[in-house]
């Protein structure tokens, strides 16, 4: 059945594949709800030079990936399989299940870089935040996707479109407002948000985000810890 649907995708003209249409439909539709409010930061990074960075801080790093879809990323980490761990219930990576039930199976496993990129809702992106602090070596990195969206529909949950952030967001404002944390947003594919924690880190919760949307999200934006390119490459590397 699988082979048969790859097959089938060949002669699939695009606009009855969903996704496609989907986007069609938006562009003439839905103008307002797909229009970017601002724009990442041009240059010659993705999600992938800045967690690789952070890698190659440690000596024998330890390293989770929190959702790996196609192994896009997981395929450029330059480590053993032994220290490479990428858990995804539905594909990629070498754990077969949600982030919840891996952090439940493997309490004592510590790590010193974490890429979150699971499930782009608020409370499990929080509770994945959570666990992986829980699981974090001393002088660690959390790197998150999707912190960044730019559009109504790439924000919404449920999902609208193929590029989606989700409204993980909310937990770049509750770090933001953490104490002893060292957080920052770079300005990258999506917005790639960088957490290391200090001694006596507590985390701040904000049930009021809980039904906030994109609109007021814009709002809450220009508090956020933005920063170039440059200067997340700096942070990183504690310059
Ligand atoms: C945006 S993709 C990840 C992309 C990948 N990190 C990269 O940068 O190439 C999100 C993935 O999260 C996975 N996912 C959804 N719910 C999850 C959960 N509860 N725990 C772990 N992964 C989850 C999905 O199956 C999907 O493959």
């Amino acid at each position: 059945m699988k082979k048969f649907k790859a097959y089938l995708k060949h002669f699939t003209p695009p606009i009855f594949r969903p996704n496609y249409f989907i986007e069609i439909y938006n562009r003439v539709f839905n103008k307002d709800k797909i229009l970017h409010h601002f724009e990442y930061e041009k240059n010659f990074f993705k999600r992938h030079a800045f967690i690789n960075l952070a890698i190659s801080k440690f000596k024998n790093c330890k390293y989770l990936e929190i959702g790996v879809d196609d192994n896009d990323v997981f395929n450029s980490i330059p480590l053993s399989m032994n220290d490479k761990y990428g858990v995804d219930p539905k594909k990629g990576g070498n754990f077969k299940m949600t982030s919840d039930d891996f952090f439940k199976k493997n309490p004592q496993i510590k790590f010193d870089v974490i890429f979150i990129d699971g499930l782009h809702e608020y409370e499990q992106c929080q509770k994945d935040c959570l666990n992986s602090i829980k699981q974090l070596n001393e002088d660690g990195i959390i790197l998150f996707h999707d912190f960044l969206p730019r559009s109504i529909y790439e924000e919404n949950v449920p999902r609208k479109q193929s590029s989606w952030t989700g409204d993980v967001w909310k937990v770049a404002v509750e770090l933001a407002n953490s104490k002893n944390a060292q957080f920052k947003i770079i300005n990258i594919d999506m917005g790639i948000g960088v957490l290391k924690i200090k001694t006596n880190f507590e985390y701040k919760r904000m049930k009021e985000l809980k039904n906030k949307s994109f609109k007021e999200y814009l709002n809450y934006k220009n508090n956020l810890p933005v920063i170039s390119a440059q200067e997340g490459i700096a942070f990183i590397l504690d310059k």
